[in-house]
């Protein structure tokens, strides 16, 4: 991405003492800052509990690697970050802190932003997105009349089911209209996600194969060694199919699915996902649970929360009918991988020898990099076909620091670009898969052991 030096911003982060912001949010803006793309910027870190700016820093710090050569700039960078933040203790649902946050934004920004560029990142609970949206507004503070942009973010989850997500929505588009409001999922701003896009519409060897003619099956697979650590209390609330599948995989299935969007451009895209996903009905679905999830702090002896979830989609349109769209997903795994996979169909066999294997596209995420399988002759035999893989890896041809996932959505965020984030009816699209699925799910809860390659799932 081309060096391209963004507005200036005042970040008002809610949660600032929390594991997103010291992990990703703080990162981020640090990488934005170190490549020079964001000169002018104060930030205003929020929290119910009594701390400093500099213990959160302290934190952040730890999730930016740097060599010893790049210490003394590391340092000055972060100096930098620590003079222009500030850090205020506020209960977000009660009112009264709202005044004392609208002055301690005005003498930052007097300091070090008076274009008065504001971002809400809302990197809290989403039952406290109501309260603090509408504070946010009856304040003052996030009016279009008193600054030049405000721009408004929260993270997923974007509610519980189909009905709180319209709640949630109904509440915020009264304040902020949609142009505003960034939903982000982080998946979005993951290279290979964004790229897909553009992987799909911009080549002919794959764009005239992308249909039910010529694929068999798509598998998504991600799987996690991770378990749930300290988020027993969030988690136990959730389970994997409302932690990642109604939000990161069915972005996944979105994109590989959607027809081509008229421009690459936010409302074109998002419009073609939409209509994907409301054209998406769950076939079958497994859920687990691994062994030890139930001693995990916070979660409840007898719970019946899903920590592994296996489901057959299939979308109903002319496109796509009869292709299988395989998600897999569970903590607690023996790997993690992050991968789309695209089986193509058997090629009709005309000469003595077939191949065995058909040919493969896989997108991997995590690493990332993009594999497609073809056969080809084992050499020194005659005419025998063997696959043999053409890899493109991302890491190999561009630079090696590619940009992250965070830094990438907050740049666009400051941009004005809505394209890589979710919008409203989206949210309330994939959610009614998940209710669906969740309603029609009879079987019972699988179990499967820390670190094994997940249950046993019926075909
Ligand atoms: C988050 C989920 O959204 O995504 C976590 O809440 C999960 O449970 C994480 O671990 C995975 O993200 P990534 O980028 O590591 O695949």
């Amino acid at each position: 991405m081309a060096n391209k030096t963004l507005k200036s911003t005042t970040f008002v982060i809610f949660g600032a003492g929390g594991d997103l912001s010291t992990r990703k949010i703080l990162p981020a803006i640090y990488k934005l800052v170190e490549s020079k793309k964001l000169s002018k910027f104060c930030i205003i870190g929020l929290a119910r509990t009594d701390r400093k700016f500099n213990d959160i820093i302290k934190e952040a710090k730890k999730h930016i690697k740097t060599s010893k050569k790049d210490q003394a700039k590391a340092k000055k960078i972060w100096e930098k970050i620590e003079q222009r933040s500030t850090y205020l203790s506020l209960d977000f649902n009660t009112e009264s802190g709202y005044q004392q946050l609208k002055e301690t934004i005005h003498k930052l920004e007097s300091r070090y932003n008076k274009t008065k560029n504001r971002l809400f990142y809302l990197a809290t609970l989403p039952t406290q997105y109501q309260n603090i949206t509408k504070y946010l507004t009856k304040y003052q503070i996030a009016t279009k009349s008193s600054i030049k942009f405000s721009r408004i973010a929260y993270e997923k989850p974007f509610g519980t089911d189909q009905i709180t997500a319209k709640k949630i929505n109904k509440c915020i588009n009264k304040v902020f209209h949609e142009k505003l409001v960034y939903r982000i999922d982080h998946y979005l701003g993951k290279e290979l996600v964004s790229n897909m896009a553009l992987l799909r519409f911009t080549n002919r060897v794959l764009e005239p194969l992308w249909s039910n003619k010529h694929i068999e099956k798509v598998d998504i697979v991600m799987t996690e060694k991770l378990d749930i650590g300290k988020r027993g209390n969030f988690y136990d609330n959730y389970g994997a199919l409302k932690d990642v599948v109604q939000n990161h995989l069915l972005q996944l299935v979105a994109l590989t699915a959607m027809e081509q969007p008229k421009k690459l451009e936010a409302k074109y895209i998002r419009d073609q996902k939409v209509k994907v996903l409301q054209k998406t009905k769950i076939q079958s679905m497994q859920l687990g649970q691994y062994n030890k999830f139930t001693k995990v702090k916070g979660v409840k002896k007898n719970s019946k929360t899903d920590t592994f979830a296996a489901l057959k989609l299939t979308i109903n349109n002319s496109r796509w009918r009869g292709v299988p769209f395989n998600i897999k997903t569970g903590k607690a795994l023996n790997k993690k991988e992050t991968y789309i996979d695209i089986k193509f169909k058997h090629i009709p066999c005309l000469l003595q020898s077939c191949p065995r294997e058909t040919n493969h596209l896989r997108i991997n995420i995590k690493d990332p990099n993009i594999t497609l399988k073809i056969n080809s002759k084992l050499p020194g035999t005659k005419n025998q076909v063997i696959p043999i893989s053409l890899k493109f890896s991302e890491n190999l041809h561009f630079d090696q620091n590619s940009p992250k996932a965070y830094e990438n959505l907050i740049e666009q965020i400051i941009q004005g670009d809505q394209s890589a984030f979710v919008r409203s009816d989206e949210v309330e699209a994939s959610w009614k898969i998940i209710d669906a699925a969740i309603k029609k799910h009879k079987g019972k809860l699988l179990t499967y052991k820390k670190g094994s390659t997940g249950p046993k799932v019926p075909k």
